[in-house]
């Protein structure tokens, strides 16, 4: 079935309490509910509650020992519904779950030895009758029972109000969340689990903070609690926004479908995104850490505190903790460092944030899964957790806070607040609320959250050397895409786009409010031709085509003081060399100085060098493929390596001189800087390794950290090194479940595996890949599936085939899991033969498989058109 924004209409009943017990037994969970109602409204409604997967055990009401008659009430496979409830009483639900059995990882599920609770975006209805629906908010009582030795940490949302020994062993817990919340924020916690703690004092009230890990990974949990902390600080000062519960508590578990998520005072975490220690995490796994806990933690006041009122507002939440995540990261790269520096440093977060979306989002946005930022419709809500919804979101945020300045961005928040918290509200209210604290119209610029697709502003330059100025015209476009396609008539308006320009030989640096399809501004008093350096800083989530000349990009890439549009210069410098000529890409001879001076330009930082020496992806490059000719993977992945290896002859010394002085004098410390200097020295390794192939081996023994490991053991694979390190590498690490994923990827990625399908089929049967949690299965089959384009894409179909097998066994078990690896093929129209016709077949396959979940389902079908 299909929701409709449209659709939307309030739930006639509050439900002030709820008050639940649970009796916690992995086979078998009893969940005791009291839930209180009160309708809206004078006409007499029925009551309808969310439930699956559940067995109702017992129904009363007004707490009587005497069941309700089972005529009053209708109960189906996913709704319990009382037909005439009174205007008002307290509804006693039992149910039972089955913990053991959830291979889902939504709802109540078992994680080694603990019990946990995933509950957005609809898990809650998993456990018990609930209307499981985010504009439903209610304060929660939450009692839990079990055995003191199996599960000695009971956790829920709040505060602690008691402990207490039961006879036979058993133990209970009560905690109270003085927070109205909606279910998908509820949380439960069972297990055995070591605890990180500490307090901090804010606006003279002791909090207590708590990391809780499995008791042989304390000694990684130090990192995340020194990110809470400088979370909880940043939002402080820039928001103005404090920590309001007694607690705040996160917990890591190996199995979990995402990254982490926001439960009231107690997030629950993907291990990957709490676990950080030098030995067994990179750098990138430390900033990925970092990131989230800011993101769950943010989450409290932009999510929790207001909510949001249907699914379709999802982006109101996370679109806005996106934004409010890569600003606190972009801060934290920047403290300690002079203007310059931090200014850089900025810039390298900004850039890595731009090529992701650029890659990834633009990609679903000009797929069969385009959807506005608020979708208007979904199959399964879980589908729609996505880079547009996250990303595309964060840039919409971002660009009320370019419109409105910094200090005018932060009165839309606060009026944000001061209007809605304690409610679930829309996408609207928040643009209202910028709007008005700003005497603001931002009506146009609300097509934002209606439009699916990547606008494109084609821009053209006018210079007239006698009358002394310089015309721009821009014309912006954005045809219908993905669901649009099937809307008759559909006008696409324009949109409110700003965009930052500067003028390169003039000091021109402007921005430029576009509201029209088409519009022209001119400058005065221009003596010489500028080069224009458009949408600064990514200002706005388009796709500028401007017909830059190669003299133009050289001029941008050794000059533009716009460390973003710098690096954008350089990375079309190389995409024009691999797609222009896909056969033979070269560089000419001025192209190769002005890499030789960016690359040894001690005035840029390391990390910056390094993102401007790292090619566009491949699915950046087949995404400008495949808008002029049908895509051939082989070919433009033998492109890109050919491009890459033309860097590594031409700027062999360079390289070699950047690894020996890059070699690091000091002891592995996460931080900005180092890691950029490890960033631009792994790439130097990678650029060496076949001239120098004893650098990887040495590296690899040498290193006191992952990140360099790593580096080296990936580098030593790709060139077809042996298996010794390889072995060595999994007996040192076998305990480490996150490293041995490293491990698994390492292999399924190595684009130059003469024998992948054996390579394959041998970690496919490896001991640890049995029963392979979603983290496992992302490091070897979607490391295949989405990092390895040359051997995916094998001209016979094996991949696809593979693909297709993994799709429907993963969906058995976990469709959430199964659904993000199906969406590795909807690019599929754009693929040239065989490719194309191999595809359909494999997505036929899995479409007609029987018992698909509405997921896979979803994605398939959409993807098949
Ligand atoms: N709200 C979580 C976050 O962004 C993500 C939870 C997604 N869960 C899901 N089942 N789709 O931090
Ligand atoms: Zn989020």
């Amino acid at each position: 079935t299909t929701h409709l924004r449209s659709d939307y209409t309030p739930f006639p009943y509050d439900i002030p309490t709820t008050d639940l017990l649970f009796d916690l037994k992995p086979e078998l969970t009893t969940v005791t509910l009291w839930l209180e109602f009160e309708r809206k409204n004078d006409e007499p409604v029925p009551l309808v509650l969310n439930g699956e997967h559940i067995t109702l055990q017992f129904i009363s009401l007004n707490n009587e020992e005497t069941p309700l008659d089972p005529s009053e009430y209708t109960v189906t496979d996913s709704t319990l519904t009382l037909h005439n409830p009174p205007e008002s009483g307290m509804l006693h639900i039992i149910t039972t779950c089955t913990p053991n059995t959830n291979t889902s990882l939504s709802g109540l599920f078992t994680t080694g030895v603990h019990l946990m609770t995933q509950c957005e975006a609809e898990g809650f209805r998993r456990m018990a009758y609930f209307p499981d629906r985010p504009d439903v908010l209610s304060t929660y009582t939450v009692e839990l029972i079990a055995d003191k030795a199996a599960f000695p940490v009971l956790l829920s949302n709040g505060n602690l109000i008691e402990t207490r020994d039961l006879p036979n062993g058993g133990h209970m817990v009560t905690w109270h969340d003085p927070f109205p919340k909606p279910s998908y924020l509820f949380a439960v916690v069972a297990g055995q689990l070591a605890c990180l703690e500490e307090t901090i004092t804010q606006d003279g009230a002791e909090k207590l903070l708590q990391v809780y890990v499995e008791p042989h990974d304390l000694p990684k949990a130090q990192f995340a609690m020194d990110s809470l902390k400088a979370s909880i600080r940043w939002d402080k000062a820039r928001f103005g926004l404090p920590l309001d519960l007694e607690r705040f508590m996160i917990v890591a578990t190996s199995d979990f479908n995402m990254g982490a998520m926001e439960n009231k005072g107690l997030n629950i975490f993907n291990t990957k995104f709490v676990l950080a220690h030098p030995e067994t995490a990179t750098d990138v796994d430390f900033e990925g850490v970092e990131a989230v806990v800011g993101h769950e933690y943010f989450h409290n006041w932009t999510g929790n505190r207001v909510t949001c009122q249907d699914w379709f507002q999802l982006s109101l939440k996370e679109g806005l903790t996106v934004y409010r995540d890569q600003e606190f990261s972009s801060d934290q790269l920047a403290e300690g460092l002079s203007p310059d520096a931090a200014t850089s440093a900025r810039a390298v977060k900004r850039i890595d944030d731009v090529a992701m979306l650029r890659t990834a989002q633009f990609m679903e946005d000009a797929g069969p899964m385009a959807h506005p930022i608020r979708p208007n419709a979904y199959e399964e809500i879980n589908n729609f957790y996505t880079m547009t919804v996250y990303e595309k979101g964060a840039e919409v945020v971002r660009m009320y806070e370019t419109l409105l300045g910094r200090d005018g961005f932060r009165r839309g928040m606060d009026l944000y607040f001061k209007r809605h918290d304690g409610q679930a509200v829309t996408c609207d209210d928040f643009r209202a609320a910028m709007a008005d604290a700003n005497q603001a119209d931002l009506t146009q610029f609300g097509r934002w959250y209606e439009q699916a697709g990547t606008p494109t502003v084609r821009v053209t330059s006018e210079f007239d050397a006698n009358a002394q100025t310089y015309t721009l015209h821009f014309a912006q476009s954005n045809p219908p895409v993905g669901i649009e396609l099937k809307e008759a008539n559909l006008i696409k308006a324009p949109l409110h786009i700003p965009l930052r320009v500067a003028l390169l030989g003039t000091d021109i640096d402007t921005l430029i409010e576009l509201k029209q399809a088409n519009e022209s501004i001119t400058f005065e008093n221009i003596t010489a031709e500028p080069t224009p350096s458009l949408n600064r800083n990514f200002s706005a989530p388009v796709s500028i085509e401007y017909d830059y000349s190669d003299d133009q990009l050289a001029t941008l890439a050794a000059t533009d003081t716009d460390a973003f549009n710098r690096w954008d210069a350089v990375q079309q410098i190389f995409a024009r060399a691999i797609v222009a000529d896909m056969l033979e890409p070269v560089f000419s001879h001025e192209q190769f100085d002005t890499f030789r001076s960016l690359l040894t330009d001690e005035s840029l930082s390391p990390a910056y060098r390094a993102q401007l020496f790292t090619l566009p992806s491949f699915s950046y490059l087949a995404q400008l493929v495949s808008k002029c000719e049908p895509l051939d993977p082989q070919k433009l992945f033998a492109a890109r390596e050919r491009a890459s290896r033309a860097l590594s002859k031409q700027l062999q010394i360079e390289w070699q001189s950047l690894y020996s002085t890059l070699e690091p004098k000091t002891a592995y410390a996460y931080n900005g800087v180092a890691a950029g200097e490890r960033a631009l020295r792994n790439l130097a390794l990678r650029h060496i390794s076949s001239a120098k192939p004893d650098t990887t081996t040495t590296q690899y023994a040498a290193a006191d950290n992952m990140t360099d490991r790593i580096a080296a053991l990936t580098t030593a694979i790709h060139e077809g090194q042996d298996e010794a390190l390889l072995n060595d590498f999994y007996n040192r690490f076998e305990k480490e479940a996150l490293v041995i994923d490293k491990w698994f990827t390492a292999q399924a990625a190595n684009p130059h595996d003469a024998n992948i399908t054996a390579t394959l089929q041998k970690l496919l049967a490896h001991p640890a890949f049995t029963n392979p949690n979603p983290n496992r299965l992302r490091s070897l089959v979607f490391a295949f599936c989405n990092a390895n384009p040359a051997h995916f894409h094998a001209t016979d179909g094996s991949g696809y085939r593979f693909w297709a097998e993994q799709v429907l066994a993963i969906d058995a078990k976990n469709p959430q899991v199964a659904s993000r690896l199906a969406r590795t093929l909807e690019q599929w129209r754009t693929y040239a033969e065989p490719y194309q016709s191999l595809m359909r077949e494999a997505l036929q396959t899995v479409f007609n498989a029987p018992n698909l979940s509405q997921d896979v389902r979803e994605i398939v079908g959409k993807a098949l058109g």
